[in-house]
This record gives structure tokens, C-alpha cells and sequence, in this order.
């Protein structure tokens, strides 16, 4: 297959917008859609204060930053895709979304391209089985933030080549990434492991077992984790949280996965953590 040089990235929110940073500074040409001017701005400057962050930082030398800035294309328009040869599509966490969205990769993408979705629960197997390529579909999973996380999950559908599945694993690798294989089932190993600990988390704090902030520093002091499981709901977004939760509870169909009630609530109200500036804390 022809070098992968040129690639597409769907959506330039948290994690499209960091996607689209670790390939551009990686020697990448990328084009980044979105649906919405204002997301695409959003997005935009997003990466640019982060390319700056690692300038101030002297990881990076500002004409590199600058290089990096002016690879990335962003457009809402999609059939500017044509001429890419790999897409990772970072959409929202909906199946339906998703699903019209590999529809359309497939019929603008050339034929030998290998489409990748970043979805952090849904099959991949599924996702792959909306277009005409099931064999050239694989998870291509990353951590927020994007230019920090070292972990890559590689997700092999049941229809996934070896090929296709080699291309993602040495892309991963050509972006400074650790690529894990892991086999596609709801929410992969980190989700199926990482959202029951939030999500009981937030049944402790529900219950009246402990503050939000003693749950936290429970975590932070005692396990060493770089933050609390409250505040990283809050820093993943808590309207992501719960659409993982339901993904595993559907997916694996054990009542162990029901979300919490409390997050539910949440969710209802707004309170969609760091993102709308309240969640278990307040921001801004
Ligand atoms: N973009 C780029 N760089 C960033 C950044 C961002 N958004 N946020 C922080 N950084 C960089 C900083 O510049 C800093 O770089 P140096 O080490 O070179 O100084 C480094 O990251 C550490 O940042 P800070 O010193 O400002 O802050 P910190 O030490 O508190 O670390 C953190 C911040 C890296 C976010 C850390 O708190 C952490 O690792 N938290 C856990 C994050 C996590 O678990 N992510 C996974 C979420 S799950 C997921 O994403 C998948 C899913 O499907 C839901």
C-alpha cells in the first residue's frame, strides 16, 4: 500500500483536536473536519496553545510548532478527505453518528485506505460492517490529553487483516506511542476496567460514604493515581462517562455495569464536568 502521508481526522474536539496535534507534529499533512465553524475554531486554537505549551517547555523549537500548524487543513468540507489515505474518525460517542459517518469515509475514501475510529466503547466489528472495507477497519484508541498519554489500544475487529491491523500498530508507533493490542469487546480493557471505578466512585459519594474530595485523595495518596476517579470523570466529561457506562452495561449485560444514579442526574442537569464548568467541582 501506498505511504501513508496525508490523513484525516473527524471531529476536532478534545480528542480530534489532539489527534490531529500528535500527527501534525509528527510530519503528517492532516486534514481536520468538523461539522461546525465554531467547533473547528475552538479546536484549532486549542492546538495551537498546545504546540505553544511545548515550545514554552523547549520540546519543540517554534518554527517546528509553526511547520506543525501549517499542516493541518481544517475544513468542513468532507470531500476534502478524497485524497487521504488513512481517517480516524474522533465523533461523538453515538453508534448512529458513528455509523453514517464510516458510511461516508468509505464512499470518499480511496479504496486501499484504512479507516480507524477512536471510539473509547463501541464495537468495532459493528462500525466496520457499515462499509465495503469491513477488513480495512480498525480501533485506533488514545488517551486524553492526546500529545501527553503514551497508550495507543489497537482494536481488531472480528473482520480486521492482519495488514490493516499492522498499518494502525505502526502508525501509533511513528506518532512516539505505545500500540496494545487488544481484541474488540464493549469498552476494550481500559473502559471495561477504568469506568466501574468512577462510576462506583460516584455510588461512594451518593451513598454518603465520603466527600467527593476525600474519595479523591483517597485515590491520589494512596494508589498514586495522577488524579482522583471524580475528577477525572470530570476532566473525561461526564456525559462521555455515562454513554460508556451504558455501552458496557448493553454490551456485557451484567447489572454490575448500571450507571449511577447520581451520574444520571448529573448529566440531566448540565453538570457535564470540566467542560460546562461544573461537575463533582467547579471550574472558571
Ligand atoms: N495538552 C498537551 N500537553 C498537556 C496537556 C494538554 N491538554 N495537559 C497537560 N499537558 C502536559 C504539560 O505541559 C506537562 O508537560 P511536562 O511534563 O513536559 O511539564 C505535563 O502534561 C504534565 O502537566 P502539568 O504539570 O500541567 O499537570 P499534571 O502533572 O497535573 O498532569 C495530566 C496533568 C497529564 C492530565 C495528569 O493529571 C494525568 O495524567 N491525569 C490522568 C489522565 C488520564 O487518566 N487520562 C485518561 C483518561 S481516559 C481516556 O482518555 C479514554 C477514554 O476513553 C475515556
Amino acid at each position: 500500500m501506498e505511504e501513508i502521508r496525508r490523513v484525516g481526522v473527524l471531529g476536532a474536539g478534545t480528542m480530534g483536536n489532539g489527534i490531529a496535534h500528535v500527527f501534525a507534529r509528527n510530519g503528517f499533512e492532516v486534514v481536520l473536519c468538523e461539522v461546525e465553524q465554531r467547533s473547528l475554531d475552538r479546536g484549532l486554537e486549542t492546538i495551537r496553545k498546545n504546540l505553544d505549551r511545548e515550545v514554552a517547555k523547549g520540546k519543540l523549537a517554534g518554527s517546528e510548532a509553526a511547520a506543525a500548524l501549517k499542516r493541518i487543513e481544517g475544513t468542513l468540507d468532507r470531500t476534502a478527505l478524497g485524497d487521504c489515505q488513512f481517517a480516524i474518525e474522533a465523533a461523538t460517542e453515538k453508534f448512529e453518528v458513528k455509523r453514517e459517518l464510516f458510511k461516508e469515509l468509505d464512499r470518499t475514501l480511496p479504496a486501499e485506505a484504512v479507516l480507524a475510529s477512536n471510539t473509547s466503547s463501541i464495537s468495532i466489528t459493528r462500525l466496520a460492517a457499515q462499509t465495503q472495507r469491513p477488513g480495512q477497519v480498525v480501533g485506533m484508541h488514545f488517551f486524553n490529553p492526546v500529545p501527553v498519554m503514551k497508550l495507543v489500544e489497537v482494536i481488531r475487529g472480528l473482520a480486521t487483516t492482519q495488514a490493516s491491523f499492522d498499518t494502525v500498530k505502526g502508525l501509533a508507533e511513528k506518532l512516539g506511542k505505545t500500540p496494545v493490542e487488544v481484541n474488540d469487546a464493549a469498552g476494550f480493557v481500559s473502559n471495561r476496567v477504568l469506568m466501574p471505578l468512577l462510576n462506583e466512585a460516584m455510588f461512594a459519594v451518593m451513598e454518603g460514604v465520603a466527600t467527593a474530595e476525600a474519595v479523591d485523595e483517597v485515590f491520589k495518596l494512596g494508589m498514586a493515581h495522577p488524579m482522583g476517579p471524580l475528577t477525572l470523570a470530570d476532566f473525561i466529561g461526564l456525559d462521555v462517562c455515562l454513554d460508556i457506562m451504558r455501552v458496557l452495561e448493553e454490551g456485557i449485560g451484567d447489572p454490575k455495569y448500571r450507571p449511577c444514579p447520581l451520574l444520571i442526574r448529573m448529566v440531566d442537569a448540565g453538570w457535564l464536568g470540566r467542560k460546562s464548568g461544573r461537575g463533582f467541582y467547579q471550574y472558571g
